[in-house]
């Protein structure tokens, strides 16, 4: 039996604007993880996935060619020069809720490559992982950046251009964040699609706030860099701003960023694909009860507080 993990992650800054080749900051989220079993069955078999948490359990063979997990298998036994011909029983099972924004389609997909490529003997880079899972990435919705399998994969926080040479970075002044959710599934694919619309109707328009989303970005990381955690509120905020603008925020998000405010964060915005799913704001050891008393009363489904280092 082989077992293997992964993160979930968040989006500090750039969400969407990534897409469009503007940096973005994102962060491993070790406190909710996706988990893959790979255990050898009898012959004959052939690969069964149990995917817990969906109450699926089929054979790769019945499932449609774009599931998810028969991609991800199937690209992974290829990269090992494997047949598909195995006989294994696939367990998957996460705690990251799904249509959050914390990336659990991501992370899914890592755990199962992992677990394959441990089981098969052949443990692989990161960079190789986030290359597989980047494929999969591309059924969850069509175009993606690519920030989200990245981060996943190297368990680092990244500062993260599309298409150029992946910058990990240290977080030399640890900072808190908390992360509540809406309880709003929202898949990214709809997101994403009404941006894309919005930006072929005013192409203008949209190029000037996601070149703004780019330039806090890279504020963001002298902020991060520094310790300046005063000045990365700000940032958050302004960035929140521009999310506004490109129309993925909703009132629930927005009443749980009034609430965070409210609390004392320092800055509290959106986090990966908008809509609904989750929000994230920056706290301090002081605020950080209040801040999360505050989401909860205002009703978050869930609040975690995680430490960025
Ligand atoms: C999703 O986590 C982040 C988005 O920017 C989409 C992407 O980068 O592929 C909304």
């Amino acid at each position: 039996m082989t077992l293997a993990y992964a993160s979930g992650k968040a989006i500090l800054f750039g969400e969407h604007a990534v897409v469009y080749g503007r940096p973005a900051i994102a962060v491993p989220i070790t406190e909710v993880q996706a988990q893959a079993i790979v255990e050898d069955a009898p012959s004959g078999q052939g690969i069964r996935i149990i995917a817990q948490d969906l109450h699926r359990d089929y054979l790769l063979r019945d499932a449609p060619p774009d599931d998810p997990l028969r991609v991800t298998v199937t690209n992974t036994l290829q990269h090992l020069h494997r047949a598909l011909e195995q006989d294994i029983t696939l367990t998957i099972s996460s705690t990251i809720p799904v249509a959050c924004g914390l990336g659990s389609g991501a992370a899914v997909a890592t755990a199962v490559v992992r677990a394959l490529a441990r089981h098969f003997g052949h443990p692989l880079e990161a960079d190789e992982v986030s290359d597989i899972v980047f494929e999969t990435e591309k059924l969850h919705h069509g175009t993606p950046s690519g920030i989200d399998n990245t981060v996943i994969a190297f368990e680092k926080p990244v500062y993260f251009v599309r298409d150029q040479t992946l910058e990990v970075f240290k977080v030399s002044y640890p900072f808190l964040l908390a992360i509540a959710d809406t309880g709003i599934a929202s898949p990214t694919k709809i997101a994403v699609g009404d941006v894309r619309r919005a930006w072929q109707a005013d192409p203008v328009k949209y190029e000037e706030i996601f070149d703004e989303i780019g330039t806090l970005t890279t504020m963001a990381r002298q902020a991060i860099e520094s310790g300046a955690t005063e000045a990365l509120g700000q940032l958050m905020d302004a960035n929140q701003r521009l999310l506004r603008l490109l129309k993925v925020s909703s009132p629930e998000l927005e009443s749980l960023i009034a609430a965070a405010k409210q609390g004392g964060a320092l800055g509290a915005k959106l986090s990966g694909g908008g809509r609904g799913g989750n929000m994230i704001a920056l706290v301090t050891p002081q605020t950080k009860d209040r801040v999360s008393m505050m989401l909860r009363l205002a009703g978050a489904k869930s609040v975690i507080t995680t430490e960025v280092h």
